[in-house]
């Protein structure tokens, strides 16, 4: 009755709902290189063991390889009623060089056939973004070499706090994206491991040389469990939780580029390029890519979430519950290449407000600890005084004065300790650079930070 490839055991057809309902070729036809070459390494392999004969193998994959073609030039119409890529591509095959093709699936299951097939496109794909995260680093790496000596206010509670720079600003980003890299190299670890040869479930009874396929495939090792091999998605989530960790870091410095684009910040302008107008109100310009990134962090998320609850409740081994996985990984992967994409280059472009930087830093007391230390150095107790300078910040406060606007007379009122020095030892920029400690914003901190980042980029 039925024209499926699993059609033997059945009386009747599939209820046109069901076909499209549990069909998968509508995202998983994204697969057809991996599947394609999943299924020529499978075949070779087969092949050189004599499974089925050499010549049977030089047809398969001669079939395969003009099938890759016709795919990659349009020709090709994929059918619901095949069901996943997996089947239609052997339909495809049986249909161009007949019987033959329908040896291509001995020893092995779509089950094992699919997880090999994710595995080989996760792989590709780690390697992009990790491009994609050097490229992007080695743009923060620039960019803070040039704002060593840019002065800006350190924020804690988003209330001014002390003064730091620029580059420092931009370095603590460079340290989260290197993480973020090391990350997916790590998860790449456990996704370069080959399930072809689990079968359904329970392995096979055909003498397959599994690491020889692992070779053809470059995958670096063999699953040690059938059972593991076709029901694992590890990786999968692995990589949605990198690709999470990614979005949130790009989402917080949009947060800041969104702020440092205000009116009241002026820290920073967006180009033209990288900003939109509104329809209405004239005067717009809205940084939309930032909040865009901001927004799509959401989605990802999303993804991972998915993934774990498809997960939780299921049996070993395969259950269809799992071609769930492919939507939310790829949707993971395009939502974070497509914004990083975009962020780098909206921040290689965009003008930097020194002036408004350094405008922000000299106000809000964000010296105070620096007038404190100064004390605790000529010995005054720490706690003392940082009570002094409480006060002195009330006093300035009353009289609409910054601190280095007090005169020596003013600061003797409140300490007797205070001299001269306390000028020089007050001034923002100063303040910044005297953080010389390792990890701190003093220009040769960064500097020296700035360095090892580009030398780990060079071990990448
Ligand atoms: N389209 C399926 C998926 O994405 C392939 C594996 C199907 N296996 C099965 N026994 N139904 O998971």
């Amino acid at each position: 009755v039925s024209m499926k490839l699993w059609g033997g055991r059945f009386q009747k057809t599939t209820d046109r709902l069901v076909e499209d309902f549990h069909s998968s070729i509508s995202f998983d036809q994204r697969l057809y290189k991996q599947d394609i070459r999943g299924s020529i390494a499978h075949a070779t392999m087969l092949g050189k063991v004599g499974i089925i004969s050499p010549e049977e193998a030089r047809q398969i994959v001669e079939g395969l390889k003009e099938i890759l073609g016709e795919i990659e030039s349009g020709q090709v119409e994929f059918d619901i009623a095949a069901e996943d890529i997996h089947m239609n591509v052997e339909k495809l095959l049986t249909a161009k060089i007949g019987a033959v093709g329908k040896k291509l699936h001995t020893a092995r299951s779509r089950n094992d056939q699919v997880a090999v097939d994710i595995r080989m496109y996760l792989k590709d794909e780690i390697t992009e973004i990790r491009a994609q995260l050097k490229e992007l680093i080695e743009t923060l790496l620039d960019l803070a070499e040039q704002h060593l000596h840019t002065v800006m206010p350190g924020y804690t509670h988003m209330q001014r706090a002390q003064p730091i720079t620029l580059a420092h600003h931009l370095m603590a980003y460079v340290q989260m994206f290197l993480r973020d890299m090391d990350r997916l190299a790590d998860c790449y670890k456990r996704t370069d491991v080959m399930p072809l040869g689990a079968g359904a479930l329970a392995g096979t009874t055909f003498p397959l040389d599994r690491e020889y396929t692992a070779e053809l495939l470059g995958f670096a090792a063999v699953s040690e469990n059938s059972l593991d091999a076709v029901s694992d998605r590890d990786f999968a989530v692995e990589f949605c939780a990198a690709a999470s960790l990614i979005m949130m870091h790009l989402s917080r410095f949009c947060e800041e580029i969104i702020l440092w684009s205000t009116g009241e910040f002026a820290f920073i302008e967006l180009d033209d390029a990288y900003s939109t107008g509104s329809s209405i109100m004239p005067q717009k310009k809205n940084p939309d890519v930032a909040e865009l990134i901001r927004g799509k962090t959401g989605r990802v998320y999303g993804d991972l979430m998915g993934l774990l609850t498809m997960l939780k409740g299921l049996p070993l081994a395969y259950n269809k519950d799992m071609q769930e996985d492919k939507e939310a990984l790829f949707d993971a992967v395009d939502t974070v290449k497509g914004c990083l994409m975009v962020f780098r280059p909206m921040i290689a472009t965009m003008t930097v407000r020194k002036d408004n930087m350094a405008r922000a830093a000299r106000g809000g007391f964000t010296n105070a600890t620096d007038v404190a230390d100064y004390l605790a150095k000529k010995g005054v107790p720490f706690r003392e005084a940082h009570e002094i300078v409480g006060k002195a910040v009330f006093y300035c406060l009353q009289q609409g004065k910054t601190l280095e606007e007090l005169t020596l007379e003013e600061y003797r009122q409140l300490s007797p300790v205070f001299d001269r020095d306390i000028y020089a030892a007050i001034g923002v920029e100063h303040c910044a650079a005297a953080r010389k400690v390792k990890g701190g914003p003093a220009p040769e901190a960064v500097q020296q930070s700035i360095a090892n980042a580009r030398n780990m980029l060079q071990q990448i």
